[in-house]
């Protein structure tokens, strides 16, 4: 099967109930997801792009829109930082990396990703988000998918300058309970410290404060950044300018999908 299976399906883009519900994915194989109705085009993507250019944003609007389960493989970390049992010595480790705004091994991130390899296989599609982030996770991946006989629709990539990443990672608070993501002048909840969604608290990531930006950015360039050349090369890329509203960001990647997978 090809990497570009479903090109001749047509594109829609549906309502399906805005809940957010990827259990097996944050919680590992023991979770339980509850079927998704509504959805009638099934896409597997990847959104590729440096921290804070919104894919999180993006993932989200794109899950709401077309039912499929957003699987960042960030979330599943900071899931862990947050649980009430004791981490396994590789997670704990994995945490540290993170806090210093560090990639977590290979190893570790593929071990994670394998065992909740029938998320893939999702019957609304997945929105792959934060992974693959270097060539070797890419390269791991794309053996599985093909042993696994799984298409994928697209790799987006999201372009915008540096300042404003860090402007935009400067000011996020994110949903300690629903994972939901916020500015706090760009995208402000009704209550600075309280999320919409949810009721949960709003606070600000540890690896949000100015140093582990920089160490982001430059692990970025550095390690994920070879994986624009990789998805050209596989002729699935499709590059998105990242900058304006999420809703105008997200009405330019619906254009580019419908134009690029309508072939
Ligand atoms: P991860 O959670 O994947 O973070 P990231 O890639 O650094 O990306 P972010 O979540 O910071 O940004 P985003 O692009 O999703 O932007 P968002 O939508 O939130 O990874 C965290 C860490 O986990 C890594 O550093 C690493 O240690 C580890 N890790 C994870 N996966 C790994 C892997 N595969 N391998 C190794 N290590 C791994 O938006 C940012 C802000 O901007 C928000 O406040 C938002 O409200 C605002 N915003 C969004 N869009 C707009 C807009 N259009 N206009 C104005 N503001 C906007």
């Amino acid at each position: 099967m090809s990497w570009k299976q479903s090109q001749h399906l047509k594109m829609e883009f549906v309502k399906p109930p805005d809940r957010s519900n990827r259990a097996a994915w944050l919680e590992g194989p023991s979770g339980r997801c509850t079927p998704q109705p509504g959805v009638v085009r099934r896409l597997r993507l990847i959104l590729l792009g440096a921290p804070g250019v919104g894919k999180g944003t993006q993932a989200d609007l794109l899950r709401k829109h077309l039912g499929a389960c957003h699987l960042s493989t960030g979330d599943v970390f900071r899931a862990a930082a947050h649980s009430i049992c004791e981490p396994s010595p590789a997670m704990a480790a994995a945490l540290d990396l993170m806090r210093r705004g560090e990639l977590v091994p290979d190893s570790t991130v593929w071990e994670m990703v394998r065992e909740r390899r029938q998320c893939l296989h999702c019957a609304g599609g997945f929105i792959l988000d934060g992974f693959p982030r270097t060539l070797m996770q890419a390269e791991s991946l794309k053996k599985l998918m093909a042993d696994e006989n799984i298409g994928l629709d697209a790799v987006i990539n999201y372009e915008l300058p540096r300042a404003e990443i860090v402007e935009r990672l400067s000011g996020r608070r994110t949903c300690e309970q629903c994972k939901a993501v916020y500015h706090i002048t760009r995208q402000p909840s009704r209550d600075q410290a309280v999320c919409d969604r949810c009721g949960g608290q709003l606070l600000q990531r540890d690896d949000d404060c100015p140093e582990s930006v920089k160490v982001r950015l430059e692990t970025y360039e550095r390690s994920t950044a070879p994986l624009i050349q990789f998805y050209r090369d596989l002729r699935v890329l499709l590059p998105v300018a990242a900058t304006g509203s999420p809703e105008e960001i997200f009405a330019r990647t619906a254009a580019s999908l419908e134009a690029n997978l309508h072939g």
